[in-house]
């Protein structure tokens, strides 16, 4: 099973521990790459060491966490190895391992509840890249 690696701002901080405690529970194994309080922080210094940390094992799986996931977002898809979605629908969630083969799960915790945040995380795990040549060929022109 892939790793799962998960960080957060402040604005994310209560939903990373609620969902960190989740996932273990769940049999996960899950590194917790900060913030470590509810402190002010700056988003992009989380979503650079996310990327750091990706870039050693591509098998591994992102979790990113903003008061809207906004941030977060535009910060973390900068790198060329990470395609990040923003999850707003477990059928979206979905889509974005089937279709784009999305390595980073990016959650606003502002925006959706902590059980629709775990809907929508839970879709994205469970689901798996399809391996279809026509996504793979677009998702080869992002790159
Ligand atoms: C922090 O207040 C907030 O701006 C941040 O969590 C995020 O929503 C940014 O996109």
């Amino acid at each position: 099973m892939a790793k799962l690696l998960i960080g957060s701002d402040h604005g994310g901080f209560d939903l990373k521990e609620f969902l960190k405690s989740y996932l273990k529970d769940e049999g996960y194994e899950v590194d917790d790459i900060g913030t470590n309080s509810k402190e002010a922080c700056d988003y992009p210094d989380v979503a650079n060491k996310m990327a750091d940390y990706l870039s050693k094992d591509s098998e591994n799986l992102g979790i990113l966490i903003c008061g809207t996931g906004l941030g977060m977002s535009m910060a973390i898809n900068r790198y060329r190895n990470i395609r990040g979605a923003l999850l707003y629908s477990p059928e979206e969630a979905r889509l974005a391992r089937e279709h784009n083969n999305a390595n980073v799960a990016v959650l606003g915790a502002r925006t959706f509840s902590n059980k629709e945040n775990l809907d929508f995380l839970t879709a994205f795990l469970t689901a798996k890249f399809s391996n279809e040549e026509r996504h793979k060929r677009r998702i080869d022109k992002i790159s």
